[in-house]
This record gives structure tokens, C-alpha cells and sequence, in this order.
């Protein structure tokens, strides 16, 4: 009889994983599912990317890749650094991973020991705690409060630092509630960081390009250079670029890190697919405008979502500054029941009836240690948005006390 490890026995399963199980059924028998839950973007790839990867293959690169990156890739990723972050980094300090995912899993695996802590401010994508806890860390949450607009305060970082602090997580523009930090906040984090010289900072800016209202993304590095020796950037293809398939992510540290992380790598999945980086660095090297087109269509649907949920009595949902959800909150309407008589006792109960009754797919927010909230991704088509928030909307109106 098959008995899983130990480490993996105590790791949670997500509700997300139940939900977007019952959502294929459902689908399956016919029902409209609209699935607002996956974290990927409705375009398809640029074509720079599909031209890359066939000339990779028309080149003959066929063979197992260094483990670190294809050279044109690894400048490719040096030279977005300047353009778009104006980092100078040295090939060294860089390695492509199978999306950024792996990379996270890289720097956990090659830095962890066991009671070594990771704090991460809560919303928080759900993989930082898990990963952690699979090489022995232990996640220490910082709720985040929603009237700061979910940004964490350095004091709040400060009390959760311990001696046996390994890293701190941030993760902006932020998934799931869209926050982005601004100069004086990154200003505050890194004050905290001076005096807590032992903790790293895994700096996850898959997002960067996906900012509203004119703002620019801004690195902890644009702020704090000092601190380079312990920064951690994580990035990707997979969110800006509409390329969640290709699995290219990459990560950009200090030298020892990246040796660490690479001598990980080399023993799982080696270096990443051939096609997949000639892709990358093919779109990489393109002007902005394909990358900026998404991110205007988004602010555009943002406009819409966030617009129609404000109207709704009974949710209430701050304007998200980056990213590609919405975040409502559902305090209010707790403790009730659904149209469909289901008692509302938390957020998970809520996505179920929500699914059920008005058959939208949902992430509920105590997936991303913050409830009761909903996650709803915009990243979808905006005939399938205006339905949502019609049948969301309906929904909402035939909850009962
Ligand atoms: C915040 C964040 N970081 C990293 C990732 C990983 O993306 P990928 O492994 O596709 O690069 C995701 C994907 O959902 C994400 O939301």
C-alpha cells in the first residue's frame, strides 16, 4: 500500500483543487460554467515567441541545454533587467527555470532547513507557504490589512522576524488582491531589512508590467541597491507575455544562490526546454507594445469587473492596482444562505454555491490565507466578464438571512 512521504501527508490540499474539479464535471454535463479562477491570461503567445521557437529547432538545438539557460536567453533576461528594471546584472547572477514556480522551488529547496522561518505577508499566492513547508520551513503569515490596501506594513514585518528567520516573501504587483507597493513603503521594508541582516528577500515581480492608474512597477532593488547581496527576483513569461505554457520563468540573485539553485535544478528537470527558451528570448527582445496592448485591455476589463461588483450590495471590492483580479470582500453576507438554501458559513461555502447556483468558478480568499474574500481573475474574455457579474449579481440578490 502507497503511503506518501511525510512531508508531503501534512501538506494541505487545496479547496481550489475540489473546486475547479466539481467545475469540469459540471461543465462536462453541459452546465455554463464561467471559470474566472485560473491565473492566466485569454491571449494567445506573441508571435515573436512561436518565430523563436522553430528557429531554435531549424538551428538544430535539440540537445540537453546548460542547466542555467541558453546563452541568448540569459542576455535576453540581462537586458530586460536594464531596460525595464535599470539593474545591471552579470550572467552569473541569472538562471532560466521551468517557470517561475520552479524557481521558488529552487531557492526553498537550496536554502531551507528544517524550523528555518519564511514570512509572508497574507493575501499571498497559496505556493510560498506550501514549497516552504516542503523542505522543512515553517510560513509565518503577516496579515496584511485591507484598509492599507492590502500592502504590508514594515512594522508588521519587523515583529514577525525572527532569529530563525530564513526569508521574507513579497510579491507585487500582488496575487491575489492587486496591490502594488509604492517608493515610501518599499522605503520602510528595507529600513527593517538593514536591521535584520540574516533574512533574504524573495522579491516575486511576475506581474511587474501589469500596473494601472499610470503607475510603474518598482523593484526593492530600485530603493535599496545595498541589499543586492540578498535579493531574490523571481519573474517570468508566463503572465505579461500570455505565455503560461512555454514554462519559462527566471530568476536573478546573488552568485551563491544561483549556484545553490542551479546544482537543484541539475538534479531535477536539467536545463529548460530548447524551443521554449529560443521562444522567450525571441519575445523578450521585442519592443513593449504587444505586452502593453494586454495590460491596457486588462485595465479596461478592471474598469468593468471591479465597476459592477461596487454596484453589488453586499460586496465590497477596493480597485486593484496591478494584476489581473479582483478581490471582493464578503463579510457582510456570512452566516446566510444562498437562493439554493446552502448555508454561507465561510468563503469556501460561498464559491461552492457560487459554482453551483450560478455555475462561475471562483477562488475563494482563505485558499490565499485571507478570507472571506473572492478571488475573480479578469483575464478572460469581456462577453464571459459581463455575464459573470450579471449572474453574480443574481446571485448575490437571492441570498437570504
Ligand atoms: C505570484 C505568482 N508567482 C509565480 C507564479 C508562477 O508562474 P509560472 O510558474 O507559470 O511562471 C504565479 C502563477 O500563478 C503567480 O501568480
Amino acid at each position: 500500500m502507497f503511503k506518501p512521504a511525510e512531508r508531503l501527508a501534512t501538506l494541505p490540499t487545496p479547496a481550489t483543487i475540489a473546486m475547479a474539479a466539481r467545475a469540469r464535471e459540471l461543465k462536462a454535463q453541459g452546465k455554463p460554467v464561467i471559470s474566472l479562477a485560473l491565473g492566466q491570461p485569454d491571449f494567445p503567445s506573441p508571435n515573436a515567441a512561436l518565430e523563436g521557437a522553430v528557429a531554435e529547432v531549424r538551428a538544430g538545438h535539440t540537445g540537453y541545454p546548460p542547466i542555467p539557460g541558453q546563452k541568448p536567453l540569459l542576455e535576453a533576461i540581462a537586458a530586460k533587467f536594464k531596460r525595464d528594471n535599470g539593474l545591471d546584472v552579470s550572467l552569473e547572477q541569472l538562471m532560466v527555470c521551468n517557470g517561475g514556480k520552479q524557481a521558488i522551488f529552487n531557492a526553498f529547496m537550496a536554502s531551507l532547513n528544517e524550523g528555518d522561518e519564511v514570512v509572508v505577508p497574507a493575501p499571498y499566492w497559496v505556493s510560498y507557504p506550501l514549497i516552504a513547508r516542503m523542505f522543512g520551513g515553517v510560513p509565518v503569515e503577516v496579515p496584511c490589512r485591507e484598509e492599507d490596501g492590502f500592502r504590508p506594513q514594515a512594522e508588521a514585518i519587523r515583529s514577525a522576524i525572527t532569529p530563525r528567520t530564513r526569508w521574507l516573501v513579497l510579491n507585487f504587483p500582488n496575487n491575489p488582491t492587486g496591490a502594488i507597493l509604492e517608493r515610501a513603503d518599499l522605503e520602510a521594508i528595507a529600513a527593517v531589512l538593514r536591521d535584520a541582516p540574516h533574512v533574504m528577500v524573495m522579491s516575486d515581480e511576475i506581474y511587474e508590467h501589469l500596473t494601472f492608474d499610470g503607475k510603474a512597477h518598482l523593484s526593492l532593488l530600485n530603493v535599496a541597491p545595498d541589499l543586492a547581496e540578498r535579493v531574490l527576483i523571481i519573474n517570468g513569461m508566463s503572465k505579461a507575455y500570455a505565455m503560461t505554457g512555454w514554462r519559462v520563468g527566471f530568476a536573478c540573485g546573488p552568485v551563491p544562490l544561483i549556484k545553490a539553485m542551479i546544482k537543484v535544478q541539475g538534479n531535477a528537470t536539467s536545463g529548460i526546454c530548447t524551443l521554449a527558451q529560443g521562444g522567450a528570448a525571441a519575445a523578450l527582445r521585442e519592443d513593449m507594445a504587444g505586452v502593453q496592448a494586454m495590460r491596457a485591455t486588462y485595465e479596461r476589463r478592471r474598469g468593468v469587473v471591479v465597476g459592477a461588483l461596487q454596484q453589488i450590495t453586499g460586496l465590497s471590492c477596493a480597485m486593484p492596482q496591478g494584476a489581473f483580479y479582483a478581490y471582493p470582500g464578503l463579510s457582510t453576507l456570512m452566516g446566510m444562505y444562498s437562493a439554493g438554501g446552502r448555508l454561507l458559513k465561510d468563503d469556501v461555502a460561498f464559491a461552492e454555491a457560487l459554482l453551483e447556483e450560478a455555475h462561475i468558478a471562483t477562488v475563494p480568499g482563505s485558499a490565499f490565507g485571507y478570507g472571506p474574500h473572492l478571488r475573480l481573475s479578469f483575464a478572460a474574455a469581456d462577453a464571459e466578464l459581463a455575464e459573470a457579474c450579471e449572474r453574480l449579481k443574481d446571485f448575490v440578490a437571492g441570498i437570504k438571512g
